[in-house]
């Protein structure tokens, strides 16, 4: 499938075309001189228009193609005609005559391919020709059915039935072929004279693994000559062909005097391997006849060579790059890479090394990489690397190193991955790295870092996930340390910070560019720690537990922040100005009308928000849980400011409740009961309400039902009716509302208020069209007020549809209520309705008097959120 995908997709390329996705383009069909006809139940050759340039037939029905299937077209350059779902595909004399202009053709997947001996006659520009898997045997090679194949540059032949090598002499003439895949096929020996029509060729790839080349014994080599004479690889791929010491001993003497730049012989079985001992380690005599070969890269990775031996590649004086990865090498003996006199690169990674003495990298004077890392390396000798002058990269990742004091020895290199061993200390180590690498040690003093940073060339420290969690310097940080780039992630700094320890630590480090603190617990960042780095660029503080960041706290020169999967309450947007692009998501805000500044922050803001926006969600209230901040409509939050001067009284009012209860917040948790008459007196006096009807037990309504006009029809239908005596005798109240009993010409405030002084509750219809209603915000706050001033709490509030406690917490007055008592939520199941007006019957009836020590407006959201979810 993947191959197909990326097939299109080099298709799409050419076009250069606005062709983007395979899924977009129709099938059966062409579009763009691109017939795609792939899995269309063709059983011949579609009617194409003649200017088409590629056409796929793959995964049909066809059986045959000859030389009248075909109309003339130009400039067709790409044919495929693979997987045919038929049993077999035949290829008769001249098929493609008129097809002149073929660059590629595909028969690919046709297990069974009957092919003319004319089959390919006249497709001289024929470049690529695939195929792969469609059960040939030698004889595709040995007969001439390539002969007008003047430009054939590349023929794929792997996955066929093919057990012998003996190209057609055509080959001499095809100047261009130099990429022949023939793996997995069941060729087993090639002997001289075989590939003859090869000679004085120069191929780029020649894939000859995963064949059966171990069969014939290393006698039949001997008997075999030097069936490669006269060719040169760029690369020949011998690997997975079951080759051990001997056998492949005898290739290489097959190859003496043949030019190969790239060995590749991976995968094979040669060595001892671990506890066994039949097997042979490959020897001084491995090689030798590769002498003349100038090979420059050799590739022995995945076998089982347990013990290097002395003077094994001693004749490979060109080799650049030596690969001996996924080996089972435990032992390297004295003069193993003697005579390695170029090589750059070494690679040991992946196998079963211990030790490195002082002789184990004796013979490489050029050395520049050496890949270490996952063996079981726990001693090394001081001078191990001592000799290896222009080393450069060191990587002993993964292995059981305890100290460093090998680095001493070796100033010149640069760059060192010691990540995944067990250094519990640098020490005091002089490393001259510019890049020193120590994840996944044991490291616990952060004082490290300021030995580290001191290093006068280092550029880049990376010690995460250690267990820094405390932090003895025994240097101060020189202020012209280079270091640009520091990970200190998933370590325990907090521990150290919070100690006050090295509130220091980043002062001098005014050449940083990138700081990673992600996973460090930190719980709070202590101020001015980032005080100095005036150069930081990208800053990582996601994973922590922070959920408040004061202002300032970050260096100007900030571009990138991550602050993802913080606690962040309710950051504020200054805090973000100067950043370019920031990632706040997963953090648990808070979403209630302080949020709002940070809300419209994000959507409007030019800085590039990193993540998901569906991944900046709300935490609390809990019925906001996992609701994105961008899909909140915060328009309400707003609007009280435009209800609030309605009349200069009511102004007055609530501006003195606002103001009173915002402060109260503060004052009541330390004076709560003093401050309440107090309170009560203010209230009062400046409202100058009805106190005389306030302390009459006898009232002339039940309840005063208070709604917007525009929902009167449905509050008739699901209260009225249900409730008032007057619309059904069995209701057992007595309802006051607008429509039937405001007195006509009264001020309608007057009204209101009359209604609410005269009835034993108030019940607010808190709908979508009550909150745009200031009439209703009034009585609301009225009646609320009696609350305060007769310490009675006379209020039922009943929220009928789709509210969020946001949209009503930007009411003052609601946000208030919603504090301090639970609302009640009209069922959204009609079958509930009986028992919710059996609760608000209850409630009606119910005196609710206020005890003195009211917590009135203490905002105990854990309470509130508590109400809100037992409500909801
Ligand atoms: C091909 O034939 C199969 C079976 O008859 C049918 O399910 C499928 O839809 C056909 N495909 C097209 C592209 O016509
Ligand atoms: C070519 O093949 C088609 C069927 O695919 C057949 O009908 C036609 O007769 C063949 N032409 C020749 C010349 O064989
Ligand atoms: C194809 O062409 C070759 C050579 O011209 C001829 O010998 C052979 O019979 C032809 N095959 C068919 C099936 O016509
Ligand atoms: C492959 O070709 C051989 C003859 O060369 C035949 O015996 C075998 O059945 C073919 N295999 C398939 C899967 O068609
Ligand atoms: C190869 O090693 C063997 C012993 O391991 C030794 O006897 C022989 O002289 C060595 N040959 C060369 C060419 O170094
Ligand atoms: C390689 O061939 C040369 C002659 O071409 C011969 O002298 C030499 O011994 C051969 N080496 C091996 C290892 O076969
Ligand atoms: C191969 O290397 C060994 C050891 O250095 C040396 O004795 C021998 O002469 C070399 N062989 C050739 C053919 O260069
Ligand atoms: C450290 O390395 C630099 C360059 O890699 C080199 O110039 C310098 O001499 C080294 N310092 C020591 C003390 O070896
Ligand atoms: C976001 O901004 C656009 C205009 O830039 C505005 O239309 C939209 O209402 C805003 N959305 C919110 C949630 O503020
Ligand atoms: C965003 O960029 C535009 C154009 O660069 C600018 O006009 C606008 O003021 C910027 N908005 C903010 C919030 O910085």
């Amino acid at each position: 499938m993947n191959i197909r995908w990326i097939r299109i997709y080099h298709l799409v390329y050419i076009f250069g075309e606005s062709l983007s996705l395979y899924m977009d383009i129709p099938q059966c069909q062409v579009n763009n001189r691109y017939g795609i006809f792939r899995g269309c139940n063709l059983t011949g050759i579609p009617l194409v228009q003649t200017d088409i340039g590629i056409l796929d037939l793959g995964s049909n029905y066809i059986l045959e193609i000859n030389a009248s299937s075909f109309p003339f077209l130009e400039k067709l350059f790409k044919l495929q005609i693979d997987s045919q779902k038929n049993e077999k595909l035949t290829i008769r004399n001249h098929s493609f005559r008129n097809l002149p202009g073929l660059i590629e053709l595909d028969l690919s997947y046709n297990r069974m391919l009957i092919l003319d001996s004319e089959a390919f006659a006249g497709l001289s520009y024929l470049q690529n020709l695939l195929l792969y898997y469609n059960n040939l045997t030698g004889s595709i090679l040995e007969n001439d059915y390539f002969k007008d194949l003047k430009s054939l540059e590349y023929l794929d032949l792997s996955s066929n039935a093919i057990s012998y090598l003996k190209p057609n002499p055509l080959f001499y003439y095809l100047h261009n072929f130099h990429l022949l895949t023939l793996k997995y096929n069941h060729i087993s020996r090639i002997c001289e004279g075989d590939l003859h029509s090869f000679e004085r060729k120069m191929f780029t790839v020649m894939d000859l693994s995963n064949n059966r080349l171990h069969e014939s014994g290393p006698d039949v080599w001997k008997s075999c000559g030097k069936p490669f004479r006269n060719i040169q690889f760029d690369t020949l791929l011998l690997g997975s062909n079951g080759l051990n010491v001997d056998s492949l001993q005898s290739i290489t003497s097959a190859l003496n005097g043949t030019k190969i730049m790239h060995l590749k012989l991976a995968h094979h079985i040669m060595g001892a391997s671990f506890g066994f001992h039949n097997l042979k380690d490959p020897d001084n005599t491995t090689f030798t006849a590769l002498v003349n070969s100038d090979l420059q890269i050799l590739d022995i990775s995945d076998g089982s060579i347990f013990s290097l031996n002395p003077y094994t590649f001693a004749n490979l004086s060109q080799l650049l790059l030596l690969n001996l990865a996924e080996n089972k090498i435990n032992r390297i003996n004295m003069y193993a890479f003697h005579g390695l006199n170029s090589l750059l690169h070494l690679n040991l990674s992946n196998n079963l090394l211990g030790e490195l003495y002082e002789y184990t990298f004796d013979g490489l004077p050029n050395v520049i990489h050496i890949y270490l890392q996952q063996n079981h390396i726990g001693a090394i000798r001081d001078a191990a690397f001592k000799q290896l002058t222009k080393l450069e990269l060191l990587d002993l990742q993964d292995n059981a190193i305890k100290q460093i004091r090998f680095c001493e020895q070796i100033n010149y290199v640069q760059v060192m991955y010691i990540g995944r061993n067990r250094l519990k200390a640098v020490g005091q180590t002089y490393v001259n790295t510019t890049y020193f690498d120590a994840t996944q040690n044991n490291l616990e003093n952060l004082g490290e870092l300021y030995w580290l940073s001191n290093i006068p060339q280092i550029k880049g420290i990376i010690l995460n996930q250690n267990r820094l969690s405390y932090c003895y310097p025994f240097f101060n940080i020189s202020k012209t340390n280079s270091l640009i780039y520091l990970d200190l992630s998933e370590n325990m700094i907090q521990l150290i910070w919070e100690k006050g320890q090295c509130l220091d630590v980043f002062h001098h480090l005014s050449r940083l560019k990138v700081l990673i603190l992600y996973g460090n617990h930190f719980a709070f960042i202590p101020d001015g720690i980032f005080n100095g780095l005036s150069s930081l660029k990208n800053l990582n503080l996601s994973h922590n537990s922070l959920t408040y960041i004061s202002n300032g706290i970050f260096p100007l020169s900030l571009e990138k922040l991550d602050l993802s999967n913080n606690q962040l309450l309710s950051p504020s947007p200054e805090l973000f100005t100067s950043i370019q692009s920031l990632d706040i998501t997963k953090n648990n805000f808070i979403c209630d009308c302080t949020l709002v500044s940070f809300i419209m922050w994000l959507n409007e803001t030019n800085t590039t928000l990193l993540g998901s926006p569906n991944d900046i969600y709300c935490m609390f209230p809990t019925n906001f849980l996992y609701q994105p901040l961008h899909k909140l409509n915060v328009d309400g939050c707003d609007e009280d400011l435009v209800l609030l001067p309605l009349r200069f009284s009511l102004f007055v009012f609530t501006t003195l409740i606002i103001a009173i209860s915002v402060t109260s917040t503060i004052v009541y948790n330390h004076f709560r009961g003093t401050c309440f008459g107090l309170f009560r007196r203010i209230t009062t006096s400046v409202l100058g309400g009805p106190k005389s009807e306030g302390s009459l037990e006898m009232h002339q309504y039940d309840a005063y039902l208070c709604y917007s006009k525009k929902d009167f029809q449905w509050v008739q239908n699901s209260f009225l009716e249900n409730l008032d005596s007057h619309y059904c005798e069995r209701n057992r109240f007595h309802l006051c509302f607008e429509e039937r009993d405001f007195v006509p010409g009264e001020d309608h405030i007057m009204n209101i208020r009359q209604a609410i002084w005269n009835s034993r509750k108030t019940i607010c219809i808190v709908s979508k069209h009550f909150l745009k209603d200031g009439w209703c915000i009034e009585a609301f706050n009225c009646a609320q007020s009696r609350y305060f001033t007769e310490l009675k709490d006379v209020l039922i509030m009943v929220v009928v549809g789709t509210l969020s406690s946001f949209q009503l917490k930007r009411y003052e007055p609601i946000r208030a209520f919603v504090q301090r008592s639970q609302y009640m939520k009209w069922p959204e199941d009609s079958q509930d309705v009986d028992w919710f007006l059996g609760r608000l019957s209850y409630k009606i009836l119910k005196e609710q008097n206020v005890k003195k020590q009211a917590k009135v407006t203490k905002i105990a959201s854990t309470l509130e959120l508590r109400a809100v979810a037992t409500v909801s």
